[in-house]
């Protein structure tokens, strides 16, 4: 096998989802709470829409990083939402946000280069940057998952070219408010290192927490690759959509790796993004709100139990278990055997992850309710 790929681990978070289903095929009720995917359906405007098109005949190859009509739309998107103005010589779009970061680092490293990833961090981002023959660099946060910018910058060295950043965070929930994104910005300028911003929660957030977008700073639009997708905010995780602002270059360079592998996104799906983003945005408000409310309860559920950060965005709690245990895969395996509830050990997500589960509550609020009840009564037997 490649010694690449042997490098590789597999999706701590899709593999455990897979046990949990291989345990309800045989029988044995698992709540997973596992996926970091909306538990709604995509909205029927949206269905429709790719639906009408496949009816069409719309069904052939298309070019190469979007089609004219989807790469407007996020223009104006990038415009309205995020204060970035993006030509569409300077969108690209693929089969979801995770190829799109793939295909950026390539774009954009070398081998041997470090790429700076911010812990507790989303479970693909070394992968991907060991994947480009990269090396990942790893800064901690505080405890209450914050950003020290400081932190950031004493693990810069001559052969730093990327930092990635993920507001609103997988696993934490966290937001990088807009003076940690100023420093940071003032870093990369500094050092003239590239940003990998994942905006993929962006519409998932809760109270006054916004997502600030890193690139509206000046000078910072030069050196990102803003990262967002159509999974999280409109349901569409098995559509694949996703999609990068960058400089002209950088596009040019992804359209090339994209040419000899994915080819294409079919009209139709990208048609249904056209739709998600020129309708109401009532549906995405809905599914924030639905958020919000499971938020609420799943914190007040997990501070009695555990200790607990409120996220203020995405759809995850990130508690601490140690009082019972400090080894996260022991804990969610307790939690599995006993509660018959999935979770991701913590550890998954970085060393400074140990003593954690990561919670999605993309899931209805009687699942929730369950869960929580059957990891109480659990835990009263729990022996250290
Ligand atoms: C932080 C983060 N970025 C990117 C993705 C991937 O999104 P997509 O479905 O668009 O590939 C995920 C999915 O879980 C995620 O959590």
């Amino acid at each position: 096998m490649s010694i690449l790929t042997e490098k590789i681990k597999p999706s701590a978070t899709l593999s455990i989802n897979t046990k949990a289903n291989e345990l309800n095929k045989k029988g044995i009720n698992v709540l997973s709470y596992a996926v970091g995917e909306p538990d709604f359906d995509t909205p029927k405007h949206i269905k429709d829409a790719a639906i009408g098109k496949i009816l069409e005949g719309k069904t052939k190859y298309t070019p190469t990083g979007g089609i004219p009509e989807l790469k407007d739309e996020i223009s104006k998107k990038f415009k309205t939402d995020n204060n970035i103005y993006y030509s569409a010589d300077e969108i690209f779009v693929s089969a979801g946000a995770k190829i799109t970061i793939y295909e950026a680092l390539l774009s954009v490293i070398n081998p041997g280069d470090e790429v700076i990833i911010i812990e507790p961090y989303w479970v693909s981002y070394p992968e991907i940057v060991i994947l480009c023959s990269g090396i990942p660099k790893f800064v901690k946060t505080d405890e209450n998952f914050e950003i020290d910018a400081d932190e950031i910058e004493k693990n810069i060295s001559s052969k730093t070219k990327v930092i990635i950043i993920n507001s609103p965070s997988n696993p934490t929930g966290a937001i990088i408010n807009e003076k940690t994104m100023k420093k940071i910005a003032d870093i990369a300028i500094k050092h003239n290192i590239h940003i990998i911003s994942d905006e993929i929660y962006e519409k998932i957030t809760y109270g006054n927490f916004k997502q600030f977008s890193i690139a509206s700073l000046p000078e910072m639009k030069e050196r990102t690759i803003t990262v967002n997708g159509f999974s999280k905010s409109y349901a569409m995780t098995g559509w694949r959509l996703g999609y990068v602002g960058a400089p002209k270059d950088i596009i040019n360079e992804m359209k090339k790796v994209e040419m000899q592998t994915v080819s294409s996104i079919p009209y139709f799906i990208q048609y249904a993004g056209v739709v998600a983003l020129q309708s109401s945005q009532d549906c995405v408000e809905e599914m924030r709100k639905k958020f919000e409310e499971r938020r609420d309860y799943v914190v007040q559920r997990a501070k009695e139990i555990f200790s607990c950060n409120v996220p203020d965005g995405a759809f995850y709690i990130f508690p601490n278990h140690s009082k019972y245990e400090n080894d996260s895969i022991k804990f969610s395996g307790f939690l599995l055997e006993k509660a018959k509830v999935a979770v991701v050990p913590g550890i998954a997500f970085g060393n400074s992850g140990e003593g954690h589960i990561r919670i999605s509550y993309a899931t209805s609020m009687e699942n929730l309710k369950k869960g929580f009840d059957a990891i109480e009564d659990a835990l009263k037997e729990f022996k250290k």
